[in-house]
């Protein structure tokens, strides 16, 4: 009976599955009849109008060099697409001039770095990462669509997917650190968010994945600057996050402004033609970053804009964001015979495509909707994500003294810094429209967690930056009149982003400074800092015990710190970044690979610093809690593996501490010796458990073959047989460890 059952169940599932499919295609088939019946309408000047994607002047994200008149351009049929437009009644204007005075009514599609919410803002994307946890990330992403699209918006420029090992540059505050593994599993988690499983649903919007690619390894930190990669590091450190969102879907990608190879990315055949529209078959719009068209003429590959457009359009880029080219060469070229028109059919059949995927065709002004607009934006719903996300984001680093969590009995807190009191700061880079006056400052959160038994004192202290020292004094006075002082330093939001570089890592201006004057009261000592990156942190780590990296946590970031300061909830965050000793390590990354010299103690001709240990001083993967948890050992189910079969790992992990709380296992491999040189560990797992205090649990992982190969330059795949270590652990430097045999051959 049961039998009978099951099987049914299957049979059904099995139909509803192939109905689905079929649906797909079919949907997918008529999709491509109707861009194919507007593109065959379409003259040669209208399908590169398509093709032109223009910034509103109101709010910029870059240099303007054009002050044209949008509506003019787009009543002309020169724009496809427009930037940095929003509210429900400034798009439904300017859709409204598209879809009526334009001869093909083609809409337009509104894009905005919608990057880590759009009102109601969630932590840096680079403080989110460190949550290890992709169901929220997914809730992140979907919050922020879900406003976006309830204010205009269809498109966003995220996730950028950039692996950064270099915290000079500013940008990493945008993407999810250093690790290809956990980079690729947290593109795949945000492309599921912003775009759902239905495009052309009211409150989902196209993803972008940037930028397309290598920017991340810009020469000394510095942004928009050289780039030189091997194209195995390209393929093996790089490329992995891009593939990912390709294969959850993504819908469009944008071009980076950096050269690979000596190659403009955005003028690259081989990236963009043969990688991502050729081996990975990319069938969605590739737009180019912010004038970077035009930018291949300072780049010294192109003479003007003619010759650039040329350049981009034969490499594959289909839309020029801010640059002009296309709109002023591309007819000309392809008139002249230099260009051939299928190049731009193809551009246009994306571009149409994904309007039409987007709804747009079916009802221009589905993301044109006043009442949902004010119902969704800054909704106490939305407020609850992105505290939750908050509170995941923040990543305890020291807790030598056992200070956290802060006991009740505590009456008297004393609370300084620049950053405790600055909602703005809290906000971060890329916050979209996002407003310092609904956010949660430190202070506030923590004043409204405390209620009235509890005082609180605050002393600003000092700025964030410039070295006046006139307010030390009331800081330390409020030290020395309370049971704890808390210490709230980083960085503005400006910091970190786009163009914003820097060498020194340490605390900006005099604070620091203010942290030694406070320590000097010797009054226990809560360090909290709001960052958009990695900083140098030696000072800090050997002479303040508790410390706490809060990043830029976004609207809700006081009341998250509340909740992790007095204990309702129990900090799991771990770093995904390196922490440099100094600026003169960088780039030290955990994935590092073995050298002919590796490091001894005392042994003079090995890989070293006269001056500074090789490893940073917190590690990608680090990260503390209230409570402690105890590894086993691992368990592997073989001790030599054929390749069709799976390795399976298993270790218990015990709660040992005091409170309950959650802990991101972690597995990682060595392939010990292989035809190339691989890192002496990698990531190939994770997994985040919540476990009451006393409980244990079995976790457990598995390998397969394609968890053990590396990719070679040319983008083959290849393991050798031999030797393997697996470590699982909670960070790491902190891991237990076995050890496998890859077979060749079958079984
Ligand atoms: C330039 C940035 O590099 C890119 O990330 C962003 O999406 C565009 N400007 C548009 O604002």
């Amino acid at each position: 009976m049961i039998v009978k059952e099951m099987k049914r169940m299957a049979l059904c599932l099995f139909l509803l599955l192939f109905a689905g499919s079929v649906w797909s295609a079919a949907k997918e088939d008529r999709t491509e009849q109707r861009v194919d019946s507007v593109l065959r309408l379409m003259t040669l000047s209208e399908k590169i109008g398509q093709m032109n994607q223009v910034s509103s002047k109101e709010d910029p994200t870059g240099q303007l060099t054009e002050c044209s008149n949008e509506e003019e351009l787009i009543r002309s049929g020169q724009v496809g697409s427009m930037l940095n437009v929003v509210g429900v009644e400034r798009t439904r204007h300017l859709q409204e001039i598209a879809v009526n005075d334009t001869r093909l009514h083609i809409p337009l599609i509104f894009a905005l770095d919608v990057v880590h919410g759009y009102k109601t803002i969630s932590p840096v994307p680079l403080a989110e990462s460190c949550s290890w946890d992709m169901d929220l990330i997914e809730k992140s992403a979907r919050v922020a669509a879900e406003e976006a699209t309830a204010s205009g918006i269809q498109w966003t420029f995220a996730p950028m997917v950039d692996i950064a090992r270099d915290p000079r540059w500013g940008r990493v505050m945008e993407g999810s650190g250093e690790d290809p593994y956990l980079g690729s599993a947290i593109a795949k988690a945000r492309v599921r968010g912003f775009q759902g499983t239905d495009l052309s649903a009211y409150n989902t919007m196209a993803a972008c994945a940037k930028h397309f690619v290598g920017y991340g390894a810009a020469e000394g930190g510095r942004d928009y600057n050289t780039v030189d990669i091997s194209k195995q590091r390209l393929r093996e450190l790089y490329l992995p996050p891009f593939s990912a969102a390709a294969d959850a879907g993504v819908a469009t990608f944008m071009n980076s402004f950096n050269e690979v190879m000596g190659v403009p990315a955005t003028g690259s055949t081989y990236l963009v033609r043969d990688i991502l529209k050729g081996e990975w078959n990319f069938p969605g719009v590739v737009v180019s970053d912010w004038g970077s068209v035009a930018e291949l003429i300072p780049h010294g590959v192109a003479e003007d804009k003619c010759d650039a457009a040329q350049l981009a359009v034969t490499a594959g880029c289909d839309m020029d964001m801010e640059g002009y080219c296309y709109v002023s060469s591309l007819e000309k070229l392809v008139l002249e015979g230099v260009v051939s028109e299928s190049l731009i059919d193809d551009a246009v059949r994306r571009i149409l495509r994904l309007k039409f995927d987007l709804g747009l065709f079916d009802d221009p002004y589905r993301y044109c909707d006043a009442e949902r607009e004010k119902a969704e934006i800054l909704s106490a719903e939305h407020r609850k994500v992105v505290r939750e996300m908050a509170c995941k984001s923040i990543v305890l680093l020291e807790n030598r003294e056992g200070i956290l969590p802060l006991d009740n009995r505590c009456k008297n807190i004393g609370i300084v810094g620049p950053l405790a009191d600055n909602p703005d700061d809290m906000l971060g880079s890329w916050c979209a429209r996002g407003d310092g006056k609904d956010a949660i400052g430190i202070l506030q959160g923590i004043k409204q967690a405390v209620g009235k038994g509890v005082r609180i004192r605050y002393a600003k202290g000092c700025e964030i930056e410039g070295d006046d020292r006139s307010g030390f004094s009331e800081a330390v006075q409020v030290a020395e009149n309370s049971d704890v002082v808390i210490v709230c330093v980083g960085e503005n939001r400006f910091m970190s982003g786009e163009a914003a570089s820097r060498t020194r890592l340490t605390l900006p201006g005099v604070q620091r400074e203010l942290l030694k004057a406070i320590k000097e009261t010797g009054k226990p000592i809560v360090l909290l800092l709001s960052n958009g990156r990695p900083l140098v942190l030696d000072w800090e780590k050997e002479n303040i015990g508790t410390i706490v990296e809060c990043w830029q946590l976004g609207s809700e970031a006081g009341n998250a710190i509340a909740d992790v300061l007095f204990g309702k909830y129990n900090p799991s965050g771990k770093l995904t970044m390196s922490f440099p000793y100094n600026e003169g390590q960088i780039p030290v990354y955990y994935n590092a690979k073995s050298t002919g010299r590796p490091y001894v103690p005392n042994v003079r001709y090995v890989t070293r610093y006269l001056d500074c240990p090789n490893v940073s001083l917190y590690s990608f993967g680090y990260g503390l809690s209230y409570t402690r948890f105890e590894y086993g050992e691992l368990k592997l189910d073989k001790d030599t593996m054929f390749p069709g079969e799976k390795l399976r790992i298993d270790v218990s992990v015990a709660n040992v501490g005091n409170y309950d709380g959650e802990e991101t296992v972690q597995l990682y491999i060595r392939d010990v010796c292989s035809k190339i040189t691989r890192p002496e560990k990698e990531l190939k797992g994770f997994k985040k458990v919540f476990l009451k205090k006393g409980e244990r649990t079995d976790i457990s992982f598995e390998l397969s073959l394609a968890d053990l190969e590396y990719v070679l330059a040319d983008g083959s795949r290849e393991s050798d047989p031999g030797l393997f270590e697996v470590f699982v652990g909670g960070n790491p430097d902190d891991v237990k460890k076995a050890e496998f045999i890859l077979v060749q051959g079958d079984k």
